[in-house]
């Protein structure tokens, strides 16, 4: 399976970020041995799609519902049409930002799949969990309630494992916690889905920086990252693209 590196703009970028990325970024991708997903605000994915065509873009979010009297909202739909085939779900940020639940990201993680974009659902402890010793039962729980019965009938989603106190914060989990974490995500996404579960993608997020990349990403089961602030400088993201573990010879590469 290729390595999927994403960069998650968060609420920032510009129509100038779009033209750098489309220099600086574009020319190289072909050569890099992952794939890319870039998640910019809304008003971008379609200028970013038009800029790198061929690149993977994704919303930031999306609402449950397919249309309606939700101002302000979004739909999958919405976005598919704009250009993306991905879509972010249940980031921490959202979660505290808008009071989004396991159920609410469920329900969206639904209205994703049925317009046809690939989810990216996110689970990842706050500090006071991880210092209890509660990582693995937050994220199993949030990973139990998020993940619809359906999750890997035909578009299969990525799962990223993102803890909140390592999100901009220039902290990260040891190599032994992420790994320990990103094999705890992959047992519990067997037991659930069994074979399809080994398929699904875990990425890990919080703080992925061009010296840590290398490292994190020979980790096992770890299958990419989801890079906030370092996405948007386009030479850290190239160097932490180029730090993804080429596939194995002889493995089939997977499209995220
Ligand atoms: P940082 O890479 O800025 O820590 O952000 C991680 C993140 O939240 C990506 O979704």
């Amino acid at each position: 399976m290729r390595q999927i590196i994403i960069g998650n703009w968060k609420m920032n970028g510009s129509r100038a970020l779009v033209d750098e990325m489309a220099r600086e970024v574009y020319a190289r991708a072909a050569s890099l041995p992952c794939d890319l997903v870039l998640c910019p605000p809304a008003t971008l994915i379609a200028p970013l799609a038009q800029a790198l065509p061929g690149i993977a873009i994704g919303g930031q979010d999306c609402h449950e519902r397919v249309s309606g009297a939700h101002t302000g909202d979004i739909a999958a739909g919405m976005l598919r049409e704009a250009g993306a085939s991905h879509v972010i779900l249940g980031h921490s940020e959202r979660r505290a930002d808008h009071g989004e639940s396991d159920a609410k990201v469920r329900a969206k993680v639904g209205a994703a799949r049925a317009a046809g974009l690939t989810p990216i659902v996110c689970v990842g402890e706050d500090e006071a969990a991880r210092q209890a010793g509660r990582a693995d039962a937050v994220v199993l729980g949030q990973l139990a309630a998020s993940l619809p019965e359906d999750f890997t009938a035909g578009v299969v989603g990525l799962v990223a494992y993102e803890p909140i106190w390592a999100i901009g914060s220039g902290r990260i989990p040891s190599e032994a916690d992420i790994a320990a974490m990103h094999g705890a995500i992959r047992a519990a996404l067997r037991a659930r889905f069994g074979a399809a579960g080994g398929a699904i993608a875990i990425l890990y997020g919080g703080s992925v920086k061009p010296a840590n990349a290398a490292a994190v990403l020979a980790l096992p089961e770890v299958g990419g990252a989801l890079v906030g602030g370092a996405s948007l400088v386009p030479g850290d993201f190239l160097a932490i693209a180029g730090a993804a573990m080429a596939p194995a010879l002889g493995r089939t590469p997977v499209a995220g």
